[in-house]
């Protein structure tokens, strides 16, 4: 082949610069890593910085090294921060050195695992089988690695409407079949809008009353069950949820797998964090009846600790979820032998065709520190958030929300109503000092911290603690300052 052109490739002709810009790079990510608790956990980006967002399409190259300082300056600053120790935002896992390697050889190797016969899928296939081990399924259950547990949830959502239906709902769509799934009010959102995305409209979806521990109340479940089926629907779906989005609450699944079995239902399991659970002697007892799940959905990038994203599905039955997603495309043929051969490809068990390689950061995390490594960090975490509650026990000026069932304690300052909690949030983040969300929680906002991060420590929950005291008694004393302020000014008392 001849080419004209005077760079035919994007290749550099010589590697020399390119090498020692790359080893700068990694030199530069160890660095920030070694001290990523020195520094504030989050920096709103400044103007100038926002600004820079807004530029044309680059129609010239720019030089890797200036590319790089762009990078440098622009986006490393301004990160979400949950590599941080002090990040206890919502439920972001705080990543590891050796996933960051891991993208970056998978980025060199850019498979497309679609499909086809070549090591990235094997790898992928091991996995899931890790995957299953760790939930007690049967070593021939299907799976896929997919972003995280939102897609994950919709897969399992389309391979038990398939299951429900059969295959020719993938034709002829519900034609009228009234489906009606159940989760805890505590559910996770995605899980509606996997409904929704599935064709069935989120309205299919019953939020069952929560008990008071925050879990599904089960005889709720099985009264809204038989009020759907009086009324001519058909139930299909019953999604228990393994480590709640608001508390951590852990839905009885031994309960649910039981009333699953005997009514005929789907049993997929939520366990966005809790599936790691499964990995912590200790803590295992806690998610007892998930490995009687029809399917399971779970993140590797929350309490496994691998790099965003890496979320996972995994399906007892291999047939159903082949079933839900298969078709005979004749570009996208399997062949008996060649690149062609090694079914069933991941198109064939969900929605992508080209995919890259999220597998090898999940394999070289679990690999590197073992399965038993990740279930010690999950405990330290339960027990971090156990030692959070203990200290806003102890101090008169918060109050715990609500019971602290897994890595999840939600508290508020007494003195302060729901604008002041979230002010609160927002105060400690913007002065870098903590990151906490809030949710509401038995109809008020509160704090809310979860411990998902492996980098936190005792030494973190004292700081939290003392920076979440801080913005409240500032708070309070403008408040009170104000306050005496317009009654001085409506009394004309002088003070
Ligand atoms: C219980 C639960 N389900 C689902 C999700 C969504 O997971 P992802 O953000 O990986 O899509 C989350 C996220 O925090 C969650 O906590």
């Amino acid at each position: 082949m001849t080419d004209d052109s005077p760079e035919p490739s994007l290749d550099p002709p010589d590697w020399s610069d390119l090498r020692a810009l790359g080893h700068r790079m990694l030199d530069d990510v160890f660095d920030d890593l070694a001290g990523v608790g020195a520094g504030p956990v989050w920096t709103p980006m400044p103007p100038d910085v926002r600004s820079a967002w807004d530029a044309p399409l680059p129609r010239a190259g720019t030089a890797p090294e200036d590319v790089y300082a762009a990078y440098r300056r622009l986006i490393a600053p301004y990160g979400v921060g949950n590599r941080h120790p002090q990040f206890f935002g919502w439920v972001h896992g705080g990543g590891t050195a050796v996933g960051m390697l891991a993208e970056m050889l998978a980025g060199g190797l850019n498979a497309n695992c679609g499909g086809r016969d070549h090591a990235p899928i094997a790898c992928e296939r091991q996995v899931i089988r890790w995957a299953a081990e760790m939930l007690g399924f049967p070593a021939d259950s299907s799976g896929l690695v997919l972003t995280g547990t939102s897609m994950a949830n919709l897969v399992a959502v389309l391979v038990a409407r398939t299951w429900a239906l059969g295959p020719q709902v993938r034709q002829d769509g519900l034609a009228g079949a009234r489906l009606t799934a159940y989760a805890s009010a505590s559910a996770h959102m995605c899980v509606a809008r996997a409904l929704d995305m599935a064709g069935l409209g989120s309205d299919s979806l019953r939020l069952v009353p929560l008990d008071g521990a925050g879990a599904m109340d089960v005889a709720a479940l099985r009264a809204a069950i038989a009020a759907d089926r009086a009324a001519g629907e058909q139930p299909f779906l019953v999604v228990g949820t393994a480590g709640s989005v608001d508390t951590g609450a852990i839905d009885d699944l031994s309960a649910i797998a039981g009333m699953c079995a005997e009514q005929r239902l789907w049993f997929h399991v939520d366990a966005a964090f809790g599936a790691i659970a499964m990995l912590s002697p200790a803590l295992r007892p806690l998610v007892a009846g998930m490995e009687r799940a029809d399917s399971v959905a779970f993140d590797f990038h929350k309490w496994a600790q691998v790099p965003y994203d890496a979320g996972c599905v995994v399906v007892r039955d291999a047939a159903a979820h082949r079933a839900a997603f298969a078709r005979n495309a004749a570009y996208l043929r399997g062949e008996a032998r060649g690149l062609a051969a090694g079914e069933p490809w991941p198109v064939d068990l969900g929605p992508e065709l080209s995919r890259g390689f999220r597998a090898l950061k999940v394999w070289m995390t679990l690999l590197t520190y073992g399965a038993d490594r990740i279930g010690a960090v999950v405990e330290r975490s339960c027990a971090l958030a156990r030692h959070l509650a203990r200290a806003v026990d102890a101090e008169p000026r918060l109050e715990l929300a609500a019971p602290v069932a897994l890595n999840v304690a939600c508290f508020h300052y007494r003195d302060g109503d729901d604008a002041m909690q979230t002010a609160i949030a927002a105060d400690l983040q913007e002065a870098g000092a903590a990151v906490l969300s809030t949710t509401t929680w038995q109809g008020r906002t509160v704090l809310r911290a979860a411990f998902v991060n492996h980098r936190t420590a005792e030494g973190d929950v004292a700081a939290l603690v003392g920076a979440v005291l801080e913005s409240g008694m500032r708070r309070s004393l403008r408040r009170n300052d104000e306050s005496g302020a317009s009654i001085i000014k409506q009394t004309g008392i002088s003070r």
